[in-house]
């Protein structure tokens, strides 16, 4: 992430489009059940969402920096894991519901992308949800990613992706500048 993004990730701007717009949208109808894992928090502003609405949230996060500083913001208030989303070390059927919130572009290829997809489906139990959202193509997505990685997903075809990971019930929504899907496992 360049420095801009790194900025607006932790800013209360983007806390204000979380907490008004995305979220309520992302998690509107979706039951995450007891035992959420969410992919990607980076500095947690979704996590801080995420804790208020199940009663056991785990995290898990690439970057060992982002990872310790949440663990030590939470302070036990979610289990914090550094780890890669594409090979996670969790036993399967661990979690009632997978979430990954304006992460998937950072996993730097097609391949990984659906590995992760795989992952999720693995430490999901059976009729869990995995819900996912993620930024749509624009002018700002390039200028916030300039030197770094974005590997868009296409909302055209990330169902199918989904249910060649073995997801069924996949339901995809777009709006302007994001997407949602969920699905079941
Ligand atoms: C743009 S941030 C999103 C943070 C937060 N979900 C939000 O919406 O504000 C994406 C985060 O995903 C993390 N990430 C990227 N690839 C990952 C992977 N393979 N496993 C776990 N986390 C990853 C990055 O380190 C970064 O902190």
């Amino acid at each position: 992430m360049n420095t801009i993004h790194r900025l607006l990730c932790r800013s209360g701007l983007w806390r204000r489009v979380l907490e008004e717009k995305m979220m309520p949208w992302v998690l509107d109808g979706e039951d995450m059940g007891t035992d959420l894992l969410e992919i990607g928090p980076g500095p947690g502003l979704t996590t801080d969402i995420l804790r208020r609405r199940v009663p056991r949230l785990t995290a898990i996060e690439i970057d060992s920096r982002l990872a310790a500083s949440l663990a030590a913001r939470l302070d036990g208030g979610a289990r914090v894991v550094r780890g890669d989303a594409t090979a996670m070390p969790f036993r399967a059927g661990s979690f009632s519901a997978v979430i990954s919130l304006t992460m998937l572009h950072h996993v730097p290829s097609v391949e990984l992308q659906d590995k992760l997809f795989a992952e999720a489906w693995r430490v999901l139990r059976r009729g869990g949800r995995f819900v996912a959202s993620d930024s749509r193509k624009s002018f700002t997505m390039t200028l916030l990613h300039a030197g770094g990685t974005m590997v868009l997903v296409d909302p055209e075809t990330v169902g199918g992706r989904l249910e060649r990971a073995g997801f069924r019930e996949v339901r995809v929504e777009c709006r302007e500048h994001a997407f949602k899907v969920a699905a079941v496992r």
